[in-house]
């Protein structure tokens, strides 16, 4: 009797083992992959997935010797071998650095892939989302953040700064391009759109173990980056980027904070903080908005990668910045290249108590959750998948549609547009016309952009030489100086390129060069046609007569076809204004949320924001002289 109990409740306490752990003997969840990595993690080891230094920042041997989490390339941060074999191998030796370590925790390698990967020579370039703001096309908003991560995917790399979840409130703003839009509902729309495109695996995919993102998205900048006074920066040369919010909290909340609300909702993993201030005091020391608002009522899980070398424009003191940021919420580093002076600082703010080992802990923990969401602990390396869509016949026509959408239409007298592509003659004129890097703006092979055409695209000129009739002659002259009369001209000014605080401006204008090339083309053209490339409206108030059709274009890409597509008539015109288009510089700052509904006349502005000819609702405007 004995020896046959024994045995039967023995085998009934295996069954009751068995049923507890079955469950838990699937493939481990990731929250245990992290708690157990953490556990074998020294403070050392800790501290260098903090890091993220920029990849001319650290010699060879640096990311394994000081366990460095992560690598950027920031603006123009390209490999001297600037192709996607190029990117790949400099991606790879650092991903070889970061595995020969003990635990073998791999590295996730950061970019501006702003509007398509920029940096990349061959890169198929968007519209910046300026543009994308007047398409209104969600749809098509995803799409270009799927083709994006593709691009990016191609080249080894994971994750993506963007997108700008600015209301741009101030077109003076050097970085308004970057924004969709100044109506936080439809930066809400679009932002999401995008970040979806980017983080979601597409259909036909094989992810890796654990990955539930595709490309890593990075809602930038919170809070409030567009919402700064003019004259408020601090830094060098700059005016209102990187400047001071003077808004309640209130105000703050309604006009910038529900599209970050989306963007966690939908699965954002990453935030960056912007580099202005609220009311005085940095975004990157502000615990309150980041760790209390973002993280805790927005319920954000994932990890703040504080802007490039931020955290040293909290405090003179370089101790007391970090152990500020870090404190305030701020998980990983982004640091140019002293990255030594960081591990330093932290490991003395650990001795003296200034940052608790838990809130090193909070940050590792987010960390290595996003790495396992990537799938990198599985797929290190380049995706073998998307070698081929870096420039891809099918992403350039993904980025034709977009600058065709874009267009928005502002005067169009005796319906000169659509053009006749049997026309004898068009004149085309300006240097711009026959510019990728101009029509590109900043964030393309460098940090500011380029003139050139170094990028391999489609000009306006180009465009318009595919499109016509073999009958047709195109003649081009940078200045507008023809010998000639043509019945139609198309001219086309605008900005130079420009990033970030570069391009506050207090007035927004053409340039000289840019009004005489209209005049000169005025002179020999029955017909003439103006295309605006710029990264904001432009105030034309006195040039806007000189011609008979405007269209603005923003900043299209490398695909200068779209804008022909729409001026030929084959596509028609669809976008509406993403932006107020004020009357003069006295306006600024003027925009929905401060212009007054009966604001008539010249008080009025000279396209008001959603205005589009072509599209429902919009009726050309009346011209009046002001003052
Ligand atoms: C910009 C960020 C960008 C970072 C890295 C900073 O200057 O403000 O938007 O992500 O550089 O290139």
């Amino acid at each position: 009797m004995i020896r046959t109990q024994q045995p039967r409740s023995l085998f009934f306490l295996l069954s009751v083992l068995l049923i507890i752990l079955v469950p838990s003997c699937g493939p481990r969840q990731v929250e245990d992959r992290v708690e157990d990595l953490l556990r074998q993690m020294t403070l050392q080891e800790k501290i260098g997935q903090m890091i993220q230094v920029s990849k001319d920042g650290v010699r060879p041997g640096d990311v394994a010797e000081y366990f460095i989490g992560s690598i950027l390339s920031p603006g123009g941060g390209s490999p001297i071998n600037n192709s996607v074999e190029g990117w790949r191998e400099m991606v790879a030796a650092f991903q070889d650095e970061a595995l020969s370590t003990r635990l073998e925790i791999p590295l996730l390698y950061g970019v501006d892939a702003v509007h398509g990967h920029g940096n990349l020579l061959g890169a198929t370039i968007f519209p910046h989302q300026i543009g994308l703001g007047a398409t209104r096309n969600p749809e098509l908003v995803r799409q270009i953040g799927q083709a994006t991560a593709e691009e990016v995917l191609a080249t080894g790399i994971h994750w993506n700064f963007a997108p700008v979840l600015a209301a741009a409130q101030d077109i003076r703003w050097g970085r308004t391009y970057e924004a969709y839009s100044e109506d936080p509902a439809l930066v809400d729309q679009l932002g999401a759109a995008y970040l979806q495109g980017l983080q979601t695996l597409p259909e036909d995919y094989t992810p890796a173990e654990d990955q539930k993102i595709f490309v890593l998205a990075t809602p930038k900048h919170f809070l409030g980056d567009g919402g700064t006074t003019w004259g408020t920066s601090e830094t060098e040369g700059y005016h209102i980027d990187q400047g001071d919010m003077l808004l309640d909290e209130l105000a703050v909340r309604n006009l910038f904070l529900q599209p970050y609300q989306t963007a966690v909702d939908l699965g954002a993993m990453s935030v960056m903080p912007s580099y202005s201030s609220w009311n005085g005091v940095k975004m990157h020391a502000q615990q309150y908005w980041l760790t209390d608002v973002l993280k805790e009522e927005l319920g954000f899980g994932g990890l703040i990668i504080s802007d490039y070398n931020a955290l040293l424009q909290i405090d003179e003191d370089y101790y007391t910045a970090v152990v500020t940021g870090i404190n305030a919420g701020v998980d990983m580093n982004m640091i140019s290249s002293d990255f030594k002076g960081f591990i330093s600082i932290m490991e003395k703010a650990v001795a003296n108590g200034d940052i608790s080992e838990d809130r090193i802990d909070d940050a590792v923990r987010r960390i290595l959750t996003v790495k396992f969401m990537l799938g990198l602990f599985d797929r290190p390396y380049a995706d073998p998948q998307s070698v081929d869509q870096v420039g891809s016949e099918e992403h350039r026509q993904l980025a034709r549609q977009a600058v065709r959408e874009s267009l928005v239409l502002l005067k169009n007298d005796q319906q000169v547009l659509p053009l006749d592509k049997n026309a004898a003659l068009i004149h085309v004129a300006g240097m711009k016309a026959d510019s990728i890097g101009v029509q590109s703006g900043g964030w393309t092979i460098t940090w500011q952009g380029i003139m050139g055409n170094l990028q391999p695209g489609t000009t306006i000129l180009e465009a318009i030489q595919e499109s016509v009739s073999s009958d047709t002659r195109v003649e081009y002259s940078s200045k507008g100086s023809f010998e000639s009369s043509a019945e139609y001209g198309v001219v086309v000014v605008g900005e130079t390129p420009y990033a970030e605080g570069a391009g506050d401006k207090d007035e927004l204008r053409l340039s000289e060069s840019d009004i005489k090339v209209i005049q000169n083309a005025r002179e020999t053209s029955e017909y003439l046609i103006v295309v605006i490339l710029s990264g904001r409206p432009l105030i034309i108030s006195e040039q806007v007569q000189m011609a008979d059709a405007w269209v603005a274009a923003w900043l299209p890409g490398t695909e200068g076809s779209g804008i022909t597509d729409v001026l030929f008539g084959d596509y028609p015109f669809t976008g509406k204004l993403p932006f107020t288009w004020p009357r003069s510089n006295e306006q600024l700052p003027m925009n929905i949320h401060n212009l007054t509904e009966n604001a008539q006349g010249c008080d009025a502005p000279l396209f008001p924001f959603g205005y589009g000819l072509g599209v429902a609702g919009s009726a050309p405007i009346e011209w009046i002289d002001c003052p």
